[in-house]
């Protein structure tokens, strides 16, 4: 922690705006004052960006109008500027092909919206999967003063007496449907229970995990992650978020301060102590690029083999996010951490103080949620980085969400080519496949899909759920939903439309997988591997124009966090040139 605060008062940016009686000065704030700010709001004091990715189409976020409210107060409490701005918002419930392919584009749009604009600090009001990736990107390159503020997740969905996890229950109910054992009007009836309140999704998922590893990463206050969107102390949380932004604008304390290498350090075992999602991996991998931060998969797995999975949350285990806060919710998980020397306690938070400081008296209210290590959910639970021939960049497995005995397997290679192939094939009887055979599914990568789209988790053939089987190996370029479960190797780099092995695969090949062993491989040799690939050649030509163009263009493998080649890296925030 080597944190010094800047002296106060000093000349912020957005004086470069309203501080004077210029020509230019004037119409910045002349304009400004048609929505009836008093003249001494233009005085100096820090102006608060508040990056709003609320929107009425990104349900997990349709709250945060709300608590932008909330974060005003505690900013013009402290002595600032508050200005709500809205920021590019993309639903992973809807947005097509898929919120991915836009997460680099919403974080290009937030850095260009700082950068721009009189703003000092920002405080990055978020929640569903891809805002809070995207915004912290967005600041992270930006490097002005920022703190997070999740919307905080739904609270416990309830079906005839059972928990429902968001996500979770969908995958659950429709495998139960295709095997025949629950009704397509249950189906129906079970939709209604799943989204009881404002919020993201309830269970462990990506947004979850994201909330989770903005605590740990030290960019949110103790305590955010957890907090049910509808709970009143989510309010105050963003008041308090408003109020501590104002310092750490006289402070200084930027995200560089903030997001060191000891703070992925921190968040990577975190998610493996919360059953995180594997989409943590490619979010940090492109957060740290835009710090400047030399994160790889190999930190992933150096810094995750060893973290015990002890909360108990869907989809690993069987509880909710309402059921984490209750029980102390991030801060209990980053003590444990801590007293088994696997938290670097000295990382800097948004509070000014270490990250020790913050959690060192949390207290567990409920070990069947967050359990004591002995009663772990998985021993290892951090993400696996697999390598071998199939996967030479690497890919991801989840052990904590697979089955024990399929992680050691050797089985024939069922492929599809893409997912409109999965699509077409999985249903029919007299596809050649049972639960000892590895699915394959090609070209759903960062390039591929375009976009990486979470269909890893593919369903299995109805032929095999009928004979109770749950899960088989699954391997793809593909993404899972964080609220998905399975032995499914994802994020296989190089992808297939890059020309990586998995392009190459095909059916009846053998493949071999041993997670102990870090290894994903085909049984086949270098000189066969070698003369496919001579012969591969892309499945679909490049877009011609569009953001579709540079998405593919320019987006690099999922193994380096899938960011856009010409956005790595942190630009600042320079005033720029005036315009008039
Ligand atoms: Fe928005 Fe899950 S779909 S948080």
């Amino acid at each position: 922690m080597t944190f010094k605060p800047a002296s106060w008062p000093r000349r912020l940016r957005s004086q470069e705006w309203f501080g004077g009686t210029g020509r230019d000065q004037i119409y910045h704030r002349g304009w400004m004052k048609n929505q009836g700010f008093p003249h001494d709001m233009f005085d100096g004091r820090p102006v608060i960006g508040i990056l709003n990715t609320w929107s009425e189409l990104t349900p997990c976020n349709a709250h945060l109008r709300d608590l932008a409210e909330r974060v005003k107060n505690g900013v013009l409490e402290a002595g600032g500027f508050p200005v709500e701005v809205p920021v590019f918002s993309a639903a992973e419930s809807s947005f097509r092909p898929t919120a991915m392919m836009y997460r680099n584009l919403a974080a290009l749009a937030v850095e260009e919206t700082v950068r721009g604009q009189p703003m000092d600090g920002v405080v990055l009001l978020v929640g569903c999967d891809k805002t809070t990736p995207s915004l912290l990107m967005g600041a992270a390159s930006t490097d002005l003063p920022s703190i997070v503020v999740t919307g905080g997740p739904m609270l416990n969905g309830y079906f005839r007496g059972e928990r429902v996890g968001s996500g979770t229950h969908l995958w659950k109910f429709s495998e139960a449907v295709k095997a025949g054992e629950m009704t397509q009007e249950d189906f129906l009836e079970a939709e209604a229970s799943m989204s009881r309140s404002p919020g993201s999704c309830n269970t462990m998922g990506t947004a979850s995990t994201m909330a989770s590893m903005a605590e740990a990463l030290g960019m949110a206050l103790s305590g955010n992650a957890a907090i049910p969107a509808v709970d009143s102390r989510r309010r105050v949380m963003a008041q308090m978020s408003g109020r501590r932004i104002v310092d750490m604008v006289k402070d200084d304390l930027k995200p560089s301060d903030v997001m060191t290498k000891q703070a992925f350090e921190n968040a990577i075992r975190a998610n493996g102590a919360i059953g995180g999602s594997t989409n943590a991996v490619i979010h940090l991998l492109a957060i740290a690029g835009r710090v400047g931060i030399d994160l790889t998969l190999d930190d992933w797995d150096r810094c995750g083999r060893d973290v015990a999975t002890i909360v108990n949350l869907m989809p690993s285990g069987k509880y909710l996010m309402e059921e984490f806060f209750y029980a102390g919710g991030l801060p209990v998980v980053l003590k444990r951490l801590g007293e088994a020397g696997l938290l670097n306690k000295d990382a800097m938070t948004v509070s000014g103080t270490a990250i020790w400081d913050e959690v060192k008296n949390a207290v567990n209210h409920n070990e069947d949620v967050i359990l004591p290590v002995e009663k772990a959910l998985t021993a290892q639970g951090g993400i696996a980085v697999l390598k071998g021939n199939l996967a030479p960049r690497g890919a991801v497995i989840k052990p904590s969400a697979a089955s024990p005995h399929l992680l050691k397997h050797r089985g024939r290679a069922v492929v599809f080519e893409d997912i409109d192939d999965y699509k077409a094939k999985i249903n029919d009887d007299a596809l050649d496949i049972d639960e000892t055979c590895v699915m394959v599914l090609k070209n759903c990568g960062p390039k591929g899909y375009p976009g990486m789209a979470e269909v890893g988790n593919m369903g299995l053939p109805p032929k095999v759920l009928k004979k109770g089987i749950t899960d088989m190996i699954r391997i793809s370029d593909a993404r899972m939903s964080g609220t998905a479960y399975g032995t499914v190797i994802l994020h296989t780099s190089p992808e297939a439309a890059d020309g990586g092995p998995l392009a190459v695969i095909e059916n009846g090949d053998m493949i071999e997988l041993d997670v102990a062993a870090r290894s994903i491989r085909v049984d086949l040799s270098d000189e066969e591997l070698a003369k496919r690939l001579s012969n591969w050649k892309p499945l679909a030509d490049k877009p011609a124009s569009g953001y579709a163009w540079l998405h593919q263009s320019h987006v690099r493998g999922a193994d380096t966090g899938a960011d856009l080649d010409f956005l790595i890296g942190c630009r600042g925030s320079p005033v720029g040139k005036d315009s008039h």
